[in-house]
Parts: structure tokens; C-alpha cells; sequence
């Protein structure tokens, strides 16, 4: 995906300009119809999610929009961000334009030179694109079109994914790129597309190959796949890695599948694969391009949805390889289903031999991803057609022990001992002993992760699972976000300045302490902002973002005619007294605790302490 205006070389008053031009209300007008149905706030039918009744929310005193449905929710950068299905920089760009306002071009020369062979590479590409779907329809190219039509590619899917032919010539592409005045030396080096030849000179890299350009998300050609139209080798060939195209970051026909009404995406592994599924109405269907999935990949997928369905040959689903793509993804949140395409055919060869319908069951009978990892295993513990019970014991529990949900583990629990003729609580067992040595991977960690995951702007979204269900937060927390949030000039005259730990600890911590850090600093901060902080943690086993959009759209009603300074001040003592007596409590346990002397001792300090503290807030 290019990237082509960092948001860090633009100044905080302009983005906070453009949010402040753009009224949110306006913006998601062009695409939502919305009515006034409470006091406050707008609601209509949900761009992201299909629904019939209206979730989708806008408060025009906060500029946030919010679905109670699907819990996205954001401000008006993000709304298009996620509606344009484009980068938080470009989302901006975008906004920028709506009302005129110019971005900084960076004084950086470097980056002004990035952004120009860019450009020029790009230009390139689109001309090389042009030249082999011109000698496709070319006399010339008869032999690739019959190759095509052998393959029982329509002539509309081949247009549909531009594809081309590289004539059997040397330097074909070459003399059409210098006809049209693109043979600068050094964009021709780097452009990926050529060779260097003895005396200096460039020949095509791709010579009588069927041509498959490959896009960006957003539609750009940033690089080229090409095809032997015979046995010889290598089968496939593809441009290397250039300024514009890093391997395992992009996916191909992703810029087709996402606006697929399906909200699913099928990933398959190859070219043809995804030719194929298109022209066979799958038009969800994105390839990996040979490469393990990676974590580049997985977020690119998060972006565009939360659940994806994995088809693989049934020889490449039990490899490794094949099991730790499946992890990657589920890694970032992913709803993962596998599709196993039978008679060691890819989806390409089935389609063609089954036809599409019966493609189509495969996808809607795609397996959850615990009970694929679980038939795997069942197949690799097959010992002509018996099966070794203690192998396969072991294997079953190290996956389900792996399972952060308890209730699954118990339901496939009882599944397994099925297969074992053991009973499912000795299964139960067996998993939670293996569990025990394992959860020293708290949570906490993963939360962490999450947060710094987010520190970009245009960050993924993180995973919204594995989140402990025990995450408190107080009334008044989430109050005294929303009007930290909401007022930030009123930050330096609050009595006290809240800190991080007068919080719930875990998620409200997190959260707050990077307000507050934003705060202290004068960094602009906005509703907006702090649900994007929240996006997929949960509280009470609730989205955090739900409760601060609650809260925030409501906070002029449930406050009115409150001075907020004053409100602000009651809640900080509110929270750091609840705080205390929380503390208070814990303390008075481990006080008391005989099995722990010396601890018991702090902790009747720290009890003193803790009462100090109270009174003192008590007393103002
Ligand atoms: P067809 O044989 O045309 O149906 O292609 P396929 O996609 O079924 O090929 P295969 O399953 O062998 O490979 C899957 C994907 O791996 C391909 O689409 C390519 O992206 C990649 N691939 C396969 N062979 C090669 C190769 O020789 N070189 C490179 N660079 N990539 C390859
Ligand atoms: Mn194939």
C-alpha cells in the first residue's frame, strides 16, 4: 500500500484544522443517511456492518461516530480511513481536499525524491501494463490468448486482473518504455523489469510469459508476476522487491476483493487460484503468492475484515508452514476457518472439474480452526487406518491447551475423548495440567502489545478476543476519560491531576496513562482519539468503546448545567478514593496473612499510609 504522505511530517494544528473543517456530521452524510433521533445525536444504518435497524451513531457536539453494532467508532479521520478502506495519511489527504486545504509538501529533499521515482515507477508499470495487454490482443499474442482459453479464462476475467503477455523478444518492453521517453537509466535499474546485459545495456526480465500485473489495496500496479505458457521453468516468475514492492506485504486481488459484499475473505495460494474464483462469482478471493502467510499480510487482512477462510491443497494443509500461516492470523485477531480442497486438486483444477457451486459448499462447510488442527493431527496419528490413541492424546491436548476460552476447551474436550474412548473429564484434566505451566503469559502482555501495536495512527486493528473478562473499570473512570478527553485545555487547572494509578489496574491504566501522557505533554487529544485507544479492549467483558461512546454522547445531559471544571475535580477525587479503598482492601488481606510475616509487616506500613492518603482527600 503506498504511503506516500507521512503523517508525521504534518504539524498537529493542521490535522486538528482539517478535523475541525470537516464537520463529522457533513462527511458521513455522503454516505449514511442519518436522522435525528435523540436529543443530541444522529443515527442511521451502519456503512460497516449490514444491519436493519440503525446502530450507527454521530454526535455533532463530539465529532465521533460510534456503532453499538459492530463498535466501530471514531473521528472524522477515521470514519474515511475505514469507509475509503485507505491509510490514515491518505484518509487525511483526502479530507484535506474536501475543503481546500493545501498539505505541506515535506522540505525534506530526500522524501521529495522518494515521492517522485515513485511516481515515475509507477508511471512505468502502468505503461509496461498497457504494452503486454496490448500484445495479448496482438497478433502476436495468439499463442497466450489460446493458453488462456485452455485454461478456460473468459476474455472479461483476463481484463478484469489486466492481464498481459510478454512478447518472445528481448527487449520489447524496452524500446515501448523508450518510444514513450520512460528509459531513464536509473528508473530502468530500478524498475525490476529488466536485466543487465554484458555491455551495459538492459533486456526484458519477462520474455513470452502470460503477464499477471500485481496491485496495491488501493489499485496500483507495484509489481509483475509472469507465467511459462509451458512445463518449462521456473513456472512463475516474479519482478523483485523495489522501492514500491516488499515481498509478504501485499496481497494479490486484494484490490478486487475488498469491495466484495461478502465480508469474508478466501485466501488462497496462487494466481490461477484467484482467476478462478473470481470468474466463479468468489469474488472475495485474495492469494499469499507462494510466500508463508506473514504478519504483514495478517494486518493488511484485518483491515479489510475479522474473518478469513483459508483454502489449501489437501497435500500442503498438514506442513508446518501451512499450520503456522494459520497462526499468524489468528494472531491478529482473525476468525479463522480452513477449506480443504480434496483429491490433492488446488481451487483452480476443482472449479474447473466440479464447476462452482460445489467450490462454494467447500467454502461454507470450511472447518473452525481448532477442529482442522484437530483432524490434522487425527490424520498424522493414523497408523494403517488405526489410530494411535496416545499420540494423538498428546497432540489434542497441546492444541486445546493452547485455547483461551474455557467453555471451548471443555466442548472440544468432550469431542476428543470421544475419538479416545476416554472420558471428557479426564481430557478436561489432562489440558488444564498443561495449561498450568503455560499461563505465565498474562494477559497483561498481550494488552501491552495491543496498546503498542497502536501507537501509529494507522496502526491495524488489534485482535478483539483473549482479553481476561475480570478488567474493571468504575463509573466515574470512564466519566473523567470522557472529560479529560473532552476539555483538554482544563487539563493544567484541575486541583489535582490524575495519574495513572488512581485507575482500575489493566485496561483502564493503560488507557488512561496515555491520555494523561498526551495531556501533560499539550498534545491535541480529542473523543475521538481516546476511543481509538480503547478500540477492542474490554471491560466488565464489554468494549471499552462502548461505554466511553455511552458516556461521551450523553455527558451534556447526564452534566447539565455543571460547571465541568468543577465536575472534573469531583471525579478525580472520586476515582483516586475509590482507587484507595480498593488498595485499602487488598492491603488489609495481605496484612493479616500469617504465611507471609514479612510481607504482612509492608503491608501494615503501606495500610498507614493508604489511610494517610484517604483522610487527606477526604478533608478537602
Ligand atoms: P498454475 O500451475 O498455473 O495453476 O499455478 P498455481 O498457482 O497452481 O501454481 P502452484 O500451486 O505451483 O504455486 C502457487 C503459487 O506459488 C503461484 O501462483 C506462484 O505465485 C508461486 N509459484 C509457484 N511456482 C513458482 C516459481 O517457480 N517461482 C516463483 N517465484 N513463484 C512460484
Ligand atoms: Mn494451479
Amino acid at each position: 500500500m503506498s504511503n506516500s504522505t507521512s503523517s508525521r511530517t504534518i504539524p498537529d494544528e493542521l490535522i486538528e484544522e482539517i478535523k475541525s473543517r470537516n464537520d463529522i456530521v457533513s462527511v458521513v452524510g455522503q454516505y449514511v443517511r442519518l436522522d435525528k433521533r435523540s436529543s443530541a445525536n444522529l443515527f442511521g444504518l451502519c456503512p460497516f456492518h449490514h444491519e436493519d435497524t440503525p446502530s450507527f451513531s454521530v454526535s455533532p457536539s463530539k465529532q465521533i461516530f460510534y456503532c453499538f453494532g459492530c463498535h466501530k467508532g471514531g473521528n472524522v479521520i477515521t470514519f474515511i480511513r475505514e469507509i475509503e478502506k485507505c491509510t490514515w495519511p491518505q484518509a487525511l489527504k483526502i479530507l484535506a481536499d474536501r475543503v481546500g486545504i493545501q498539505l505541506p509538501e515535506p522540505d525534506d529533499q530526500a522524501y521529495r525524491e522518494r515521492l517522485e521515482r515513485t511516481a515515475s515507477l509507477q508511471k512505468i508499470y502502468l505503461e509496461a501494463a498497457r504494452y503486454f495487454y496490448h500484445s495479448l490482443h496482438s497478433p502476436a499474442g495468439d499463442v497466450a490468448r489460446r493458453y488462456l482459453k485452455a485454461r478456460a479464462i473468459s476474455d472479461s476475467t483476463a481484463k478484469k486482473f489486466g492481464l498481459g503477455y510478454a512478447l518472445d523478444e528481448w527487449d520489447g518492453l524496452l524500446l515501448h518504455l523508450r518510444r514513450q521517453g520512460l528509459d531513464d537509466h536509473q528508473l530502468i535499474s530500478q524498475s525490476g523489469l529488466f536485466k543487465r546485459g554484458k555491455s551495459d545495456g538492459f533486456y526484458d526480465l519477462f520474455r513470452n510469459r502470460l503477464m499477471f500485473p500485481i496491485f496495491d489495496a488501493m489499485g496500483k500496479i507495484i509489481a509483475f508476476g509472469g507465467r511459462v505458457l509451458d512445463d518449462s521453468q521456473p513456472k512463475y516468475l516474479n519482478s523483485p522487491e523495489t522501492p514500491l514492492y516488499t515481498k509478504g506485504r501485499h496481497l494479490y486481488g486484494l484490490n478486487l476483493a475488498k469491495s466484495s459484499q461478502d465480508k469474508r475473505l478466501v485466501l488462497v495460494e496462487g494466481y490461477m487460484d484467484t482467476l478462478a474464483m473470481h470468474q466463479a462469482g468468489i469474488d472475495n478471493a485474495v492469494a499469499a503468492l507462494g510466500t508463508a502467510m506473514t504478519e504483514a499480510q495478517a494486518n493488511l487482512i484485518r483491515k479489510y475484515t475479522d474473518q478469513v477462510i483459508v483454502g489449501f491443497d489437501a497435500d500442503a494443509a498438514g506442513q508446518n508452514a501451512a499450520l503456522r500461516s494459520l497462526d499468524i492470523l489468528t494472531s491478529r485477531g482473525l476468525k479463522v476457518t480452513v477449506l480443504r480442497v480434496p483429491d490433492g486438486k488446488d481451487p483452480d483444477e476443482f472449479i474447473r472439474k466440479h464447476g462452482p457451486e460445489r467450490f462454494k459448499v467447500l467454502i461454507d462447510q470450511a472447518l473452525p480452526l481448532l477442529d482442522f488442527k484437530l483432524d490434522v493431527a487425527r490424520r498424522s496419528c493414523d497408523v494403517h487406518g488405526n489410530l494411535d490413541i496416545l499420540a494423538f492424546q498428546d497432540q489434542a491436548c497441546t492444541i486445546l491447551a493452547k485455547e483461551d476460552n474455557a467453555i471451548v476447551r471443555e466442548l472440544y474436550a468432550g469431542k476428543v475423548s470421544e475419538w479416545l474412548h476416554a472420558s471428557a473429564d479426564s481430557v478436561v484434566r489432562e489440558i488444564e495440567r498443561r495449561r498450568e505451566g503455560s499461563e505465565s503469559s498474562p494477559a497483561a502482555d498481550l494488552l501491552h502489545q495491543q496498546l503498542a501495536a497502536r501507537k501509529k495512527p494507522d496502526a491495524a486493528a488489534p485482535p478483539d478476543t483473549a482479553q481476561p473478562a475480570s478488567q474493571q473499570a468504575t463509573r466515574e473512570e470512564i466519566y473523567l476519560l470522557c472529560f479529560l478527553a473532552e476539555h483538554p485545555t482544563l487539563w493544567g487547572r484541575l486541583e489535582q491531576q490524575p495519574v495513572p494509578v488512581d485507575f482500575s489496574e489493566g485496561v483502564m491504566q493503560a488507557v488512561a496513562s496515555r491520555l494523561i501522557e498526551h495531556l501533560a505533554a499539550g498534545k491535541p487529544v480529542d473523543s475521538g482519539g481516546l476511543m481509538l485507544w480503547s478500540e477492542a479492549l474490554v471491560v466488565h467483558g464489554r468494549f471499552l468503546t462502548d461505554l466511553l461512546a455511552k458516556a461521551s454522547m450523553k455527558l451534556d445531559e447526564t452534566f447539565a448545567g455543571q460547571d465541568p471544571l468543577k465536575t472534573m475535580n469531583e471525579l478525580v477525587r472520586t476515582v483516586r478514593l475509590e482507587n484507595l479503598r480498593r488498595q485499602l482492601k487488598e492491603t488489609a488481606a495481605l496484612a493479616q496473612d500469617p504465611d507471609r510475616p514479612a510481607e504482612a509487616a509492608l503491608a501494615r506500613r503501606k495500610l498507614l499510609e493508604i489511610n494517610q492518603m484517604i483522610q487527606k482527600l477526604r478533608s478537602r
